[in-house]
């Protein structure tokens, strides 16, 4: 039988672009000028602080806010003229916004019945995705009877009913308890791969970005630090910024002695020269730069090279070990090494020196502006 009712002509999988959008609520700027192109299925996580704009991006694909300049186009046309009811885009909010006097069943069908879809294949639409979100069993509790990860996979059943085009979702797991937020997390993951529709997650959570997506925005006051694939903005991460933002970094100063597009020196303040990445920013030797190795990417070396500090505490954390160490420039760091069996952490006091296991594990950029 033909199947050729409206919602089931909306194509998934759309692609996304968002060019050059900007946006300021009266006198003060919220977004620049930000572009992105989104494949179709993909998802794309929006990360940054709260405020750095991600909402107020999220709601402006969404047709919720009309932003001041740029376009968005879906599926390569333009949707800028219509409203949020006319785009092909699904939304789940942070509280889930669910109808409270309806059930399971009538809260996933909503959608499907404002679109006067036939009965017949509402009910079929709606058993599909209740078997999707794995609800069978709860299709006739009200909201208030379900658990908070429940009631997430309505909301998500719900969007996801209508075969929107874009599924956008803010920050859907920051009402859960940590364990069933990872639990969520890959349940999400699992039903957009499934249904294979376009995704955009707003998260200020860098864990939960690098888990879930094929690749972040990275938003900083309204600014795209970096738009890359999780591993890049991991290992290769274009500012401080980033590098502070997504896992942890050990900033120590230092002044940029050469650089090429191979590599480049940095010298410390104690004197240490130490290899490291090309600057992805523009900085010339003699400019004062911030060096950034991550805990796990130093290991301790003999005395007399490398970095020379102090151990101020030892952690045996099972897998790893971590130790805080006092530069003798007066510097905290952190290293993190693999923990052997029966390895205990050095005696507060000890004296001990670090250099980075690679060049490539050292990230150089221009030093935060002073607040
Ligand atoms: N309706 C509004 N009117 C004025 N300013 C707003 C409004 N909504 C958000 N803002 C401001 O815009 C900036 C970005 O907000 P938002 O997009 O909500 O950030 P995020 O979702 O990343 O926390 C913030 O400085 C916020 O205070
Ligand atoms: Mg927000």
């Amino acid at each position: 039988m033909p199947d050729d009712t409206p919602t089931d002509r909306a194509a998934p999988s759309a692609s996304l672009t968002i060019e050059r959008v900007a946006h300021r609520y009266g006198g003060s700027v919220a977004l620049e000028q930000i572009s992105v192109d989104v494949a179709g299925g993909e998802l794309l996580s929006l990360l940054g602080p709260s405020g750095c704009g991600k909402t107020t991006l999220l709601r402006i694909i969404g047709g919720f806010i009309r932003q001041s300049a740029g376009r968005i186009l879906v599926g390569g046309q333009p949707v800028d003229h219509l409203p949020a009811n006319k785009r092909t885009v699904g939304i789940v909010f942070q509280n889930y916004a669910l109808f409270p006097h309806m059930t399971v069943a009538r809260n996933i069908a909503y959608g499907l019945e404002a679109r006067r879809t036939p009965h017949a294949q509402i009910t079929a639409r709606v058993a599909e995705m209740l078997a999707m979100v794995r609800l069978e069993h709860l299709r006739d509790r009200l909201p208030r009877e379900l658990s908070g990860g429940q009631q997430q996979r309505v909301a998500l059943a719900r969007a996801l009913a209508v075969r929107p085009s874009i599924l956008l979702l803010d920050e859907p797991f920051a009402a859960l308890d940590k364990n069933l937020r990872l639990d969520m997390q890959i349940e999400v993951k699992r039903i957009q791969r499934l249904s294979g529709t376009t995704t955009i997650l707003v998260t200020h959570d860098q864990e939960e970005a690098l888990s879930l997506s094929d690749r972040i925005a990275v938003l900083n006051q309204g600014r795209l630090e970096q738009l890359a694939t999780p591993t890049e903005i991991y290992d290769r991460p274009a500012s401080l910024f980033v590098n502070r933002f997504v896992g942890t970094a050990n900033m120590l100063p230092g002044v940029l002695v050469s650089a090429d597009a191979g590599g480049s020196v940095v010298a410390l303040d104690d004197g240490t020269r130490i290899a490291a990445r090309a600057p992805t920013e523009k900085l010339i030797p003699g400019d004062p730069v911030a060096v950034c190795i991550r805990p796990e990417h130093l290991r301790m070396v003999p005395s007399g090279e490398g970095i020379r500090g102090t151990v101020e505490m030892g952690l045996p954390l099972g897998a790893t070990i971590v130790h805080e160490i006092r530069t003798l420039s007066g510097h905290a760091i952190k290293i993190a090494e693999p923990r052997q069996t029966g390895m205990e952490p050095r005696l507060a006091g000890s004296a001990i020196a670090l250099l980075p296991t690679q060049p490539g594990a050292v990230g150089v950029f221009r030093p935060a502006a002073p607040s």
